[in-house]
């Protein structure tokens, strides 16, 4: 009765993002009730393996004491202080320096948002103001990859390269450039990581030249590609793109908002690649989606020439909730926990992850497995050699997320036919098992399916 009444209300009046707002309004919600470590259970009373995290984000896992303790301590003392006026709170300024200690290289200025969108929306805006600052404000066109996801902001978006976040929009504008993606599995160069390090190479070397290094003022790269499809580079790949920014004089913003906070492995992704860039956004494993919050990582080098620019006059960007305390508390109370532990249970569960996605090869609808510690995917498709993607009519992103549903876990399921992991860190053995061996329930589900069955044979 009452989630009945919920379902009601929910098709009333919530909008839902990044749905089909009719489709939704069919099916109606799935109302989510409670959650444990990385189990989460719906209002029915349906309990699951979460191995998304949420949206790629409750790294920490679920139900930790210790994080509602620092954001109910913060709210009782300073639910909220503003960061204008030269004020500020303890555990924002904590927390900065933190994070200033443990990114790589010189990145040690950090300018908090409230997610990930505003994190990259910020970087465009601090980018444009860093060249002002320099002179040279004509280098004002940005390169981004294809099948990459920058957010979805008004600028964001256009950066995103995943074509509903433009269609109907207006998007992209023309001042945002694509580059192919990497994508080994599908790139035309082939499968060898040297010859797609050259190829991505040179197809950035190409744009830079077309619009000219001097137009140019960053390249925005996903360490790995989330939402495109958990798509990973070669190894060195990062380090080669990088160089090409260097000698063009091009800013390199890496963007770690699902990367960041031991989803790879370390706490950074970039620091596994060997690469300082100039700017790094994070977000979601911040604060473990516990409370909503964002940093932008800024270099000594791009702070500096901000600052030195606007001299005296403040410099113009700036949110009511930027450095929110809460949330600040909380992201303190999360990176305790992550080097308290779960960043190395994070790497142990993250190889038997992986293990276990490569034991599924053998199954007829798994072309390929690729991933990085606790994030991967398997890709599938009806015919191995020809890599042929299921059948668009087989709606995989709604009938494998159900059926996977039905089988207690919840997975990414992408309408191509890519199905994405990113289990919180604090998985048990046993956890990621049941991940693995109910995958194979719901692909062994899906080879039954008439249409899929007929395509495979
Ligand atoms: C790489 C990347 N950048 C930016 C964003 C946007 O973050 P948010 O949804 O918190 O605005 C996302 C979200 O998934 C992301 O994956």
């Amino acid at each position: 009765m009452l989630s009945n009444s919920l379902i009601e209300l929910d098709r009333a009046h919530l909008v839902h993002p990044v749905a089909s707002y009719r489709g939704h309004e069919k099916l109606g919600v799935r109302v989510m009730k409670s959650a444990k470590g990385a189990t989460v259970t719906d209002m029915t009373g349906h309990q699951m393996i979460d191995g998304f995290a949420g949206l790629w984000c409750v790294n920490a896992g679920y139900g930790h004491e210790s994080i509602v303790e620092a954001a109910a301590k913060q709210m009782r003392e300073l639910p909220y202080a503003t960061g204008y006026f030269s004020l500020g709170s303890e555990p924002a300024i904590r927390l900065a320096s933190e994070l200033a200690d443990r990114a790589p290289g010189d990145l040690n200025h950090i300018y908090f948002t409230l997610g990930g969108s505003d994190a990259v929306d910020s970087t465009v805006r601090f980018i444009r103001y860093y060249y002002h600052s320099l002179g040279t404000p004509q280098k004002d066109q940005f390169i981004s990859l294809e099948q990459g996801y920058h957010g979805s902001s008004t600028v964001g978006a256009g950066l995103t390269a995943l074509p509903i976040f433009h269609a109907g929009f207006g998007l992209p504008f023309d001042w945002q450039h694509k580059i192919p993606s990497h994508y080994a599995y599908r790139n035309p160069v082939g499968t060898d990581p040297q010859a797609i390090i050259a190829s991505s190479v040179a197809a950035l070397k190409a744009k830079i030249e077309v619009i000219g290094a001097e137009r140019v003022a960053a390249f925005y790269v996903e360490p790995i590609q989330g939402s495109g499809g958990v798509l990973v580079p070669p190894d060195g790949w990062l380090k080669a793109m990088h160089a090409v920014c260097k000698e063009y004089d091009v800013l390199l913003v890496a963007d770690e908002v699902i990367t960041g906070f031991g989803r790879t492995g370390p706490l950074f992704a970039c620091s596994d690649d060997d690469v300082v860039p100039d700017f790094m956004t994070t977000a979601k494993g911040l604060t473990s989606g516990y409370v909503p919050m964002g940093a932008v990582f800024m270099s000594d080098n791009v702070y500096n020439t901000i600052a030195d620019g606007a001299g005296a006059a403040a410099i113009g960007h700036g949110y009511t909730y930027s450095a929110h305390p809460v949330s600040a508390a909380v992201g303190l109370e999360v990176l305790r926990l992550y080097e308290n532990g779960l960043l190395e249970n994070g790497v142990k569960a993250g190889a038997r992850l992986m293990a276990g996605l490569q034991s599924l090869a053998d199954h007829p609808l798994v072309g390929d497995m690729r991933g990085r510690g606790m994030l991967a995917a398997i890709e599938l498709v009806t015919d191995k050699q020809k890599k042929t993607p299921l059948p668009a009519a087989a709606d995989p992103s709604r009938r494998i997320f159900d059926r996977a549903w039905d089988n207690g876990l919840v997975i990414r399921a992408f309408g191509n036919g890519v199905l994405g992991y990113a289990p919180p860190l604090c998985c048990t053995d046993s956890e990621i098992d049941a991940i693995i061996e109910r995958t194979r329930m719901t692909l062994d589900q899906t080879l039954e399916d008439p249409d899929v069955r007929s395509a495979v044979a």
